[in-house]
Formats: C-alpha cells, structure tokens, sequence
C-alpha cells in the first residue's frame, strides 16, 4: 500500500515538525475606532464584538490589547463634524491627532498605524475630494489634502501610515511630502489592493461613512481583474510602499498569492468586516464551529502568502492561542 502521506499524519508531535504555516499574536493588526465624548463604548450592531469608543476607553483597551500580546492597532477616526474636505482630519485637534498623541503618551510601546482617507470625514462620505462638476473624486486635489493629513498624523506621533482611498500617485506624495517633513524613517502601508467590495458594508455603519451618493467604483478596484491588481502592487512597490496589502482577503486569496510572487515587500491583509460579520453570525446561530472556522480562515490568509493579518478577529485569536 501506498501511504507517503498518512505516515506523516498520525504522530501530533510530528505533524507539529511539518506544519508549513502557523498563526501568532505577532501577525495581527487589531482596528480601533475613535469617536469624541467620554465614557463611550457602543457596540456596533453589524458587528458584535466591535466598537466604536472615546479617547479614554481605547486606553483601557491598549491596556487589555497588551495583556494579549497585540502590540499594534490601526486607528480610524469618526469626527465631531464632517463637511466637504474633511476638516477634522487635516487639523492637529482632531479625532485621530489627538487619539494618537493620547495613546502614545499613555501606552509608548503600541504600534499606531493610522488609516488615511476622507470617507469618514466628509459629508459625502467619499474618499477624497469632490469635484463638482464631473461629481467624481478629484484625485490631484485629494493627494494634496492627503499629503496634509500624513503630516498631522506623523507630527501626533503614528508609527506608521496607511492610505486607503486608492488614489493614483499617493505613494509617491505621501513619501515625499514625509521625507519633506523630517519623517524619513516612518512607514508607509499601502491599501495597494483595495477592491470595490460589498465586504465593508457593517465597516460603513461602524465608520459612518456611507457614501450619499454614488459609489467607489470610480476609484477602488474592479473584483474581476487580476493582472491590474498586480499592476497596482508593483506600481506601489515602486512609489516606494513599505508594506503592501489586498483588501478584503478571503475572496480574494489567489490575489494575495499573485502579489507574493509578483512584489518582494512585505504584505498585509485586511479581513474586513462584513467577512468578520459572516463569521460571528453563522457561529451565534450554531452553524459552524466558530473557533475553528475561525482558525481555519487565519491560517488559509498565512497560506495564501500574507504576512500581516488585519483583523477584527484579533482578540478572539489570541485567546485561542492561549494568551
Ligand atoms: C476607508 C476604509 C474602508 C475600510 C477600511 N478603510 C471602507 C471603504 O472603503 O468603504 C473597510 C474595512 C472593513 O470593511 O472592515 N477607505
Ligand atoms: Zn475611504
């Protein structure tokens, strides 16, 4: 009989030697969201789990996300007010300025990635800035403004940044305008991937940041192309992207592949919340296994090529690894 594989698989400890991929607090990225006030805490309806949170409660939070061994987080903010070009971004007292300042005095030894965009802060809700005449983002006016807020976002100290409005040229203008700024050693993490996806759908309840009209696909990537996919991670790779990242992840894992052998930076994905959404509802109905459905699709990401999980699912994962 012909049993090459099963000798393999019968003994743990041996399973334990040959295991090709493996999970670790290490790999994730947890995402916070920051609103104004005091004492908030909300739960998110479309997101059990996740909240959106004032100042001081994402500072107990760090304090729990430490005792877990999750030292980095990635930082989105819902302002006070929003209007047209996104004020409360491009300002040192906004949202995330001051939530980054106040995480960085209280808890030094976390990772602050900040997302950059517009969509949580505009009226319109869309990632960058409008141009009125054709009602589409104006791209070269939106890189501007973007170059603004990476500087407001590396003066309150971020440790590294992540564009995601998926605006041509922003790797280039953000690595400039750093480099400009006195900011040479901070990195860039680039949504280099970012498809236009129906996945982000409870991420926009959460964000607030439904467009109110329209959609992203003037901007964000077509699911169905691979090769432009591609195209877009060595174009970033190229601007000068520390980091490299497809969002979301689990439909598109050949994408993830593609990119590993196409670009030589490190790369990220980004489990987004209507995947993390799919996951929490099927396992409170008693569908699946929720903790191994859930390992399972952590360790399909590490397989497919990611090196860095960005994940709702963090906590819940550090947990099952026994920390
Ligand atoms: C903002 C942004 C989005 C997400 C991350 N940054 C939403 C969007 O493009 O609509 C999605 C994250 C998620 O769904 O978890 N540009
Ligand atoms: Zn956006």
């Amino acid at each position: 009989m012909f049993h090459r594989f099963r000798r393999l698989r019968i003994n743990p400890q041996l399973q334990n030697l040959v295991r090709e991929s493996s999970v670790s607090v290490n790999d994730f990225i947890y995402p916070l969201f920051v609103r104004p006030g005091e004492g908030i805490k909300t739960e998110v309806a479309s997101m059990p789990g996740v909240y959106q949170m004032s100042i001081d409660e994402v500072l107990k939070e760090c304090e729990s996300l430490k005792a877990l061994g999750l030292y980095s987080i990635i930082l989105f903010g819902i302002p006070a007010v929003k209007d047209s070009v996104g004020s409360d971004a491009l300002c040192s007292h906004g949202i995330i300025a001051s939530a980054i300042r106040a995480i960085k005095a209280a808890h030094p030894e976390m990772f602050v990635v900040t997302d950059l965009c517009f969509c949580e802060y505009t009226d319109h809700g869309h990632c960058g800035i409008i141009d009125t005449q054709r009602e589409t983002v104006d791209n070269d006016a939106t890189l501007e403004l973007s170059a603004k807020q990476a500087l407001v976002h590396a003066k309150a100290g971020a440790d590294m940044i992540a564009p995601s409005g998926m605006m041509d040229g922003i790797i280039q203008t953000l690595r400039s305008a750093l480099d400009e700024g006195g900011y040479n050693e901070l990195p860039i993490m680039a949504y280099s991937t970012k498809f236009a996806s129906g996945y982000y759908g409870p991420f926009r309840d959460v964000a607030e940041s439904v467009p109110s009209f329209g959609n992203r696909s003037s901007y964000q990537m077509d699911p169905a192309n691979r090769l432009e996919a591609i195209a877009e991670s060595i174009e970033d790779e190229a601007q000068g992207a520390d980091i490299l990242m497809v969002k979301p992840a689990l439909a598109y894992l050949d994408i993830v592949r593609d990119i590993k052998e196409n670009t030589s930076r490190p790369l990220a994905v980004y489990n987004v919340s209507g995947e993390y959404a799919m996951l929490k509802f099927a396992g409170r109905e008693g569908l699946i296994d929720y903790d191994r459905v859930l390992m399972e699709t952590m360790i399909g990401f590490k397989r497919a090529g990611a090196n860095i999980i960005i994940s709702y699912h963090a906590k819940e994962v550090a947990k099952l690894l026994g920390h």
